[in-house]
């Protein structure tokens, strides 16, 4: 424990139980605090990065070397590696000053300070770091406030808001992009009596030392800056700093690289760099973080380069490493994960390096202190005077100590996009990737890893979600010794990189969240995660308006006329906005021709979308279209304009996917055109919604815009042109809701998320069928993401009719519209969809922002059900659909979930069937009087009890026919006495 002073209050405060970023030197360990788990990992020996632990809390100032002697060697496994790597492992600059005295070194630090000015002083500036950490630290030392901080990570000065001590954990030398880019670590700690603090800070006033520079441009989507709890020190860390010579020979011995050095009696009585690791093990036997291939790592590799020489080695060694809090995003237009204030993160950055070329590997680590969430990403940096190849970089490394593995997945296929798929995994690998150029419907970029078969509620889940649009991978290989390890990020297959001199290159984001609550724990966090800080900001809080979408009404067949007779019979049902989908523009009257001239077509509007719109808008109802900018038919203006804009490679056939190229988005001029038509769209009417699809995956993945050399660049580059156009477009239209979609779900992935804030479900809009879709879709994405329509019947995907009631409940799970022909209704009809629409509204900011708790599986049963409960648990919702009913066969009570055990709430059924069964015929009857759950002679009853009884007991429910559905409110009101 340590005391923290607040004003005149001393308050007794466990600095471990702060989440962020610890480091210990002793060591080398690095904490990574989540809300109620932890993330280690350690510099070894050898300067590799071994992975130590993720998952529950456990006190901070456990010693993990002890995880080391979990590193059984074998016989064939390479165990050391030697090499001159001396320069690389000097980048602090105590090598350049271990002869002075920390008076002399005192005087260094001035010049070089003055020095430091110069923006060309990259060594001045590293000099000037490196002599005050040495000389701060032996002046702290001598006060005696000093013996357990470490020496080379932490300095300590003023803090401004509090005027108390700080100590700021540091860093390489305060570079311009460091200091411009994030806020370095701050926290008050009382590590001294107000008097030697007043003393201390005369003093450093007249040193003259000045603050750090802590200007920092927030991404766009940060909020107000915040100082963070973050901080690493204490108790247990204990090192004994007893001489300036002391931590010179720490320095010089960390430069004897290698299992091998002999340490010298000083190192072994102190225990510094070289003593730590219990055995001299090989890469393969270890867990790592971030591994190479081809020096004793056999598997599969985090990353791949290839020098001009043709060589492929790359081995990392840890360099050096900073903490701030916030975060940095990733390079536009890459999508990622953003603060609203800095106090809601902490990073890591750390950057490894190969000792022979001095190629740089920066691993970023951020913490969301209100989570148990780590995000990833990996730069390369290349160092080099000429270029290098990256043939494979993975965002991240997982390895995972020997257990029972699981691997849960969500697969399918079109209009059955995101199934729960289950396996234990075996020795070997297990691939979930997609190579289409779009994250598929076949594959999400998402897995988790549990011990033992995943449950809802119980056992350790370790998940991982990557921001990404494109080809992906992720890939688990259970080794022979039962480890496992996961690497996820760009599919390596068919991608290479060309860096040039001085270039970097980042990986996308990958989100690891831990829970030890099973699945629904891991998806809680990811749709509150998702919801406020990665989804667009200004859509978070808005209840989506409900919309009707002219395709299944209309498919093609979209004329003025039409339209507007549909609109003025939506807006009997309450409905709130036109979506003018696919057929609008162009010569389009099938798929074969039209995309890529978005011009609305005359014989259909005669008076443009503006009088379309303008119509619309004066019925009270606001207006949205259909667009598909990153394709072209070659029947179209464009394309007979400029052939070569789609990806195809010269002289091979082109292949079409529903009658339709792709536009390459890797070149600008084709980016810059499709922006401008789209634009000119959009100011040329009031639209306030965009649906933007993408209805094929690419082939002929090849550029006419870059050399040979350039093209395994091509599929990253497209998806970054997509991100760019998606960027431009929602910064000149920021009042207009996008909402992405591909072909139904083949693009419904966390990259997609940032830029638009919803993205349709499925094509499939069969009510059964999106029982399952959406809840597997709910494993990751949040609620209030979930594009989802009540269609007509019978459906027209699979021909299935289910009543209005079964198909309400379910599109209400989502941002809910209508996708049906509402002109063919009867009054009867639209008076029961208008009374639809007035629920959805008054439950909709329950189901979007509330908490989602899964009840019954539907893949593991007949029936999928599931709750929203509001923050202050006093308001709850179910909802279950029945998908296959075994007659005779009772159901299970149904357990509520996330509500107060000593709470008495009010469980009431809303919309009641219409049909039962005439026990003594069996017929199917109706009864007006409506059909209830549970029922006296008198009618539908309430049930008032206590929320133990309800979530521990459970209620009895049942289903009438195959598809029925209900829905129960659940409302506290009083306290159990
Ligand atoms: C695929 C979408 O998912 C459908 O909803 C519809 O917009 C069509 N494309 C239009 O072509």
């Amino acid at each position: 424990m340590f005391t923290r002073k607040s004003s005149n209050t001393v308050q007794e405060v466990n600095i471990w139980s702060e989440p962020g970023i610890y480091y210990d030197s002793l060591t080398r360990t690095f904490r990574l605090r989540c809300k109620n788990s932890i993330y280690a990992f350690r510099v070894d020996d050898s300067r590799n990065l071994e992975h130590l632990y993720w998952g529950s809390s456990i006190p901070l100032e456990d010693d993990l070397l002890f995880l080391g002697f979990g590193n059984n060697p074998t016989p064939f496994d390479p165990k050391g590696y030697i090499g001159d790597v001396r320069e690389s492992l000097n980048p602090l600059g105590f090598a350049d000053l271990k002869q002075l005295d920390s008076d002399e070194v005192a005087e260094k630090w001035k010049t070089y300070t003055v020095e430091a000015h110069s923006p060309q002083a990259t060594e001045p500036r590293r000099l000037e770091n490196a002599s005050w950490r040495i000389w701060n630290m032996d002046k702290m030392r001598k006060s005696g406030s000093l013996s357990n901080v470490d020496a080379d990570k932490m300095i300590v000065e003023e803090d401004s808001p509090s005027k108390s001590r700080v100590l700021h954990v540091v860093h390489e030398p305060c570079s311009d992009e460091a200091c411009t880019h994030g806020k370095y670590l701050t926290e008050s700690w009382e590590m001294m009596s107000g008097s030697e603090k007043e003393e201390e800070e005369e003093e450093e006033r007249k040193e003259g030392r000045g603050k750090r520079p802590s200007g920092y441009s927030l991404p766009s989507r940060s909020g107000s800056s915040k100082r963070s709890p973050s901080i690493r020190i204490g108790e247990g860390l204990e090192r004994n700093l007893s001489s300036l010579d002391n931590l010179q020979d720490e320095f010089q011995s960390c430069s004897r690289f290698g299992s091998f050095a002999s340490p010298t009696p000083r190192q072994q009585q102190q225990n510094v760099w070289i003593n730590l690791d219990p055995e001299i093990v090989g890469k393969n036997t270890k867990l790592l973080e971030y591994s190479d291939r081809g020096t004793g790592d056999y598997r599969s590799c985090s990353f791949e380069l290839e020098y001009s020489d043709g060589t492929t080695l790359s081995p990392l060694v840890y360099s050096s490493h900073r903490i701030y809090v916030g975060k940095l995003s990733p390079p536009f237009p890459l999508p990622g994960l953003f603060v609203n204030s800095d106090s809601d993160a902490s990073t890591l950055e750390l950057t490894m390096k190969d000792p022979l070329t001095k190629v740089e590997v920066v691993l970023y680590y951020t913490v969301f202190h209100e989570y148990d969430v780590v995000v990833r990403r990996t730069l390369f940096r290349n160092t080099l005077d000429e270029s290098l190849i990256i043939r494979r970089c993975y965002s991240c490394t997982q390895d995972f100590d020997t257990d029972d593995f699981y691997l849960t997945q969500l697969s399918g296929s079109w209009a059955r996009e995101r199934q729960i798929v289950t396996k234990k995994l075996c020795q070997g690998i297990s691939l979930v990737e997609s190579t289409r150029g779009a994250s598929s419907h076949q594959h999400n970029p998402f897995g988790v890893i549990t011990i033992g078969e995943p449950a809802e509620d119980r056992g350790e889940a370790f998940a991982l979600s990557l921001v990404y649009s494109g080809n992906f991978r992720l890939e688990a290989e259970l080794v022979e010794s039962g480890r496992l390890r996961v690497n996820m990020g760009i599919n390596p297959q068919q991608f290479s990189w060309n860096l040039g001199p001085g270039e970097e290159f980042s990986t996308p984001e990958v989100v690891l969240c831990y829970s030890d609550q099973g699945l629904g724990g891991i998806s809680q966090q990811y749709h509150r995660l998702y919801r406020y800080h990665l989804m667009p900001p200004m859509w978070r809080n808005k209840i989506c308006p409900v919309l009707i979408n002219t395709w299944e009404a209309m498919y093609f067949n979209v004329t003025h006329e039409a339209v507007v007779e549909l609109a003025k019979k939506a807006k009997e049902c309450g409905i709130e906005l036109v979506v003018l989908d696919d057929g609008w523009f162009g010569n389009r009257n099938n798929t074969r021709s039209g995309l890529g001239d978005w011009k609305a077509n005359r014989m259909k509007f005669p008076f443009g979308l503006e009088g379309l719109c303008r119509e619309i808008n004066e019925l009270g109802l606001r207006f949205g279209i259909w667009i598909e900018p990153e394709m072209v038919n070659i029947e179209s203006e464009l394309y007979t304009k400029h052939p070569d804009w789609c990806l195809h490679i010269p002289r091979r056939a082109r292949t079409t996917g529903r009658n339709q190229l792709v536009l390459d988005f890797s070149q600008q001029a084709v980016r810059d055109h499709v922006i401008e038509q789209v634009s000119s769209i959009l100011s040329s009417c009031n639209i306030e919604y965009v649906k933007w699809d993408m209805n094929r995956h690419l082939t002929e993945v090849f550029s006419q815009a870059f050399p040979p050399e350039r093209q395994g660049e091509i599929a990253h580059r497209h998806i970054l042109g997509v991100y760019e156009a998606f960027a431009r477009i929602s910064s000149c239209f920021p009042h207009v809701l996008i909402e992405s979609c591909s072909g139904g779900g083949g693009r419904y992935d966390p990259g997609m998320l940032y830029y638009s804030a919803q993205i349709w479900c499925s094509d499939n809009t069969d009510a059964l069928s999106r029982v399952q879709i959406q809840y597997g879709t709910s494993l990751v994405y949040p609620v209030c993401s979930m594009g989802s329509h009540v269609s007509s019947i019978p459906n027209h995907q699979t021909l299935r009719s289910t009543t209005m009631k079964t198909r309400t409940l379910v599109a209400m799970c989502g941002t809910f519209g209508y996708e049906m022909d509402v002109r063919q209704l009867t009054r009867e009809e639209v008076e029961e969809i208008k009374s639809y629409v007035e629920l959805r509204n008054e439950y909709a900011p329950l189901i979007l922002f509330g908490t989602m708790y899964r009840l019954w599986n539907p893949f593991s049963s007949d029936s999928g059900a599931w709750m929203f409960v509001n923050d202050e648990k006093t308001e709850a919702l179910v909802i279950a659909v029945n998908l296959n009913r075994s007659i005779g066969l009772q159901l299970p009570r149904m357990h509520l979930k996330g509500i107060q055990e000593d709470w008495v709430y009010l469980v009431e059924e809303l919309c009641p069937g219409k049909l039962r069964t005439n026990v003594s015929t069996g017929a199917i009857e109706t009864d007006p009087r409506g059909v209830f759950q549970w029922s006296t002679k008198m009618g539908g009853v309430t049930l008032k009890l206590s929320g133990r009884t309800l979530m521990r007991v459970g209620v009895p429910v049942k289903f009438i026919f195959e598809g029925d559905s209900l829905l129960f409110s659940v409302r506290a009101v009083s306290l159990l006495v």
